[in-house]
């Protein structure tokens, strides 16, 4: 049953059999040897989202996080966790310490309240209507599109459509530019590094339309630049790459030739040989600075709800001339211009690639996250977790028999802010059920929608702490503590 699940398969180690369902788990709390760690300072009362985020992260000074680094006081953490109510609770008897922020960031205040107030005050169709509620309602959609295109530097705010999610605005550039352009023998290039809605959809529009994957390969735990390049040919249509791994925390392309390049240059490779490049900014948008006119991308997928926004919304990227030539993805209302019995007009983007009511409300609260965020600012959200994530992977490594996944970070290699890893003899499961239930840390177990990759690695499952700006080093580490409990449990009761 659980095999199927993106996050959960099976518990394969000897340990594993004992911990996987809601027996194993009483099992478990049966037999721990509980050690309870100091309880976190409690966190004081919201403060308005309006305040200013004065903090002290001098980025430059900067080069591999020591406990110091982090000692500034207050650190970004501890200013803005107020704003996140669910952060307040007490899980399994301790202090809530949330490390599945890969998976999903929790909302601010400011989010929660733009949602109510949606409901409260002027739920209306969009569009349609030319009545107050409507016209209000139709007003918010569409200036949470503007603070999308500006937030990622779009140059039309046209070029941003409204999906349910990143995996929709995928398919919608799957099927949509997909089917028009491939042609039987054409290549689409993709790293073995992507996440499963980075691949699937491109396997089933591959098969549509006889159109072959390449798949770029590891070196050192990370896409391998020079087969990357040596892949690309007259025959590449397409080029989908993450920009920054869910799993290796790299940001992709990583080291080439012992330098860090940016993702520009993967695109300057493919529209070289006549590409288009896709890019899978789940996991980055959330976390710093992206500028589509930039990077240059021609298309660029990112989802609301790993950026402080409601699920149910995320948005896709496109070069209006892309766009202007793709065909509908749905058909229905909102989409065309005229209908007719045998045949129907379509509108102009965005509204051709949003059929149907779209997710008001959502797209609402999205654009109350990236106000959250703007208010902060992704330069100094960006600083803080580079100097978090390094203190998490050195104090990580410092972890009997772990392996962490990706590269180290260095003056030129970043690391996102997660780490995922294994222990050696542990399934990463059991650490995950172990954290959760005997100290309230909350990180992924799994492959994390990247089976490919996994296998890469030489693993079926890993464990992931994944960071954000509102986690602290106290927070890290609890959770370095408790893993050591973790392992201890492990290790003596075998
Ligand atoms: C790198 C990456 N790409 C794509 C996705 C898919 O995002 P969603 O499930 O919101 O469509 C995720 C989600 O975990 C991700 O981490």
């Amino acid at each position: 049953m659980a095999a199927s699940l993106c996050h959960f398969p099976p518990a394969v180690s000897s340990s594993s059999s004992l911990f996987v369902g809601s027996k194993s788990r009483s099992l478990l709390l049966a037999v721990s040897p509980f050690k309870h760690f100091p309880s976190k300072s409690s966190i004081s009362a919201s403060l308005p989202w309006t305040r200013s985020y004065a903090v002290s992260n001098d980025a430059a000074a900067f080069s591999v996080a020591s406990p110091s680094d982090l000692r500034e006081s207050p650190s970004l953490g501890e200013i803005t966790r107020p704003d996140f109510p669910i952060l307040r609770q007490v899980v399994n008897g301790f202090n809530l310490v949330y490390f599945d922020n890969a998976a999903t960031s929790q909302k601010p205040s400011s989010v929660i309240k733009a949602l109510s107030e949606y409901y409260e005050l002027y739920n209306s169709n969009v569009h349609r209507g030319v009545h107050y509620l409507s016209a209000k309602a139709t007003d918010a959609y569409e200036e949470a599109r503007n603070k999308v295109a500006n937030f990622v530097n779009a140059a039309d705010r046209r070029e941003i459509i409204f999906t349910r999610n990143a995996t929709e605005a995928i398919n919608l550039v799957a099927y949509s530019w997909g089917a028009l352009n491939l042609r039987p023998g054409d290549e689409i290039v993709l790293t073995i590094a992507e996440h499963h809605s980075s691949i699937v959809p491109w396997q089933i529009v591959a098969k549509k339309t006889g159109a072959v994957l390449k798949y770029v390969e590891l070196t050192k735990e990370v896409p391998d630049l020079d087969q990357f390049k040596g892949l690309l040919s007259k025959n590449t249509k397409l080029v989908v790459a993450h920009h920054v791994s869910n799993v290796l925390a790299n940001l992709t392309p990583i080291t080439f030739s012992g330098s860090v390049l940016p993702i520009d240059e993967i695109v300057d490779w493919s529209h070289k040989v006549g590409a288009k490049v896709l890019v899978d900014a789940c996991q980055s948008v959330p976390h710093m600075v992206v500028d589509v006119q930039k990077l240059n991308v021609d298309f660029l997928v990112a989802s609301s709800h790993k950026m402080c926004g409601p699920t149910g919304a995320g948005f896709l990227y496109g070069k209006i001339n892309l766009l202007s030539s793709m065909p509908p993805f749905l058909g229905g209302g909102e989409m065309i211009t005229d209908v007719f019995q045998d045949y129907s007009t379509y509108a102009e983007p965005p509204s051709r690639f949003e059929a149907g009511t779209p997710a008001i409300a959502e797209a609402i609260g999205l654009g109350a996250a990236i106000d959250y965020l703007s208010s902060i600012g992704m330069e100094k959200i960006h600083n803080y977790e580079k100097k978090l994530s390094e203190y998490l992977y050195y104090q990580l490594s410092s972890v009997p028999n772990i392996h962490i996944y990706g590269p180290a970070p260095s003056d030129t290699v970043h690391r996102a802010a997660l780490c995922a890893f294994n222990v050696d003899n542990i399934h990463p499961t059991d650490i995950a059920t172990f954290l959760d239930e005997q100290h309230g840390v909350a990180v992924r177990s799994g492959h994390h929608c990247a089976q490919p990759l996994h296998r890469a690695l030489g693993v079926n499952a890993s464990a992931r702490a994944s960071l954000y700006f509102y986690n602290t080093k106290e927070e890290v580490d609890t959770f370095i503590q408790a893993l050591k409990d973790t392992i201890e449990f492990f290790t003596t009761a075998a």
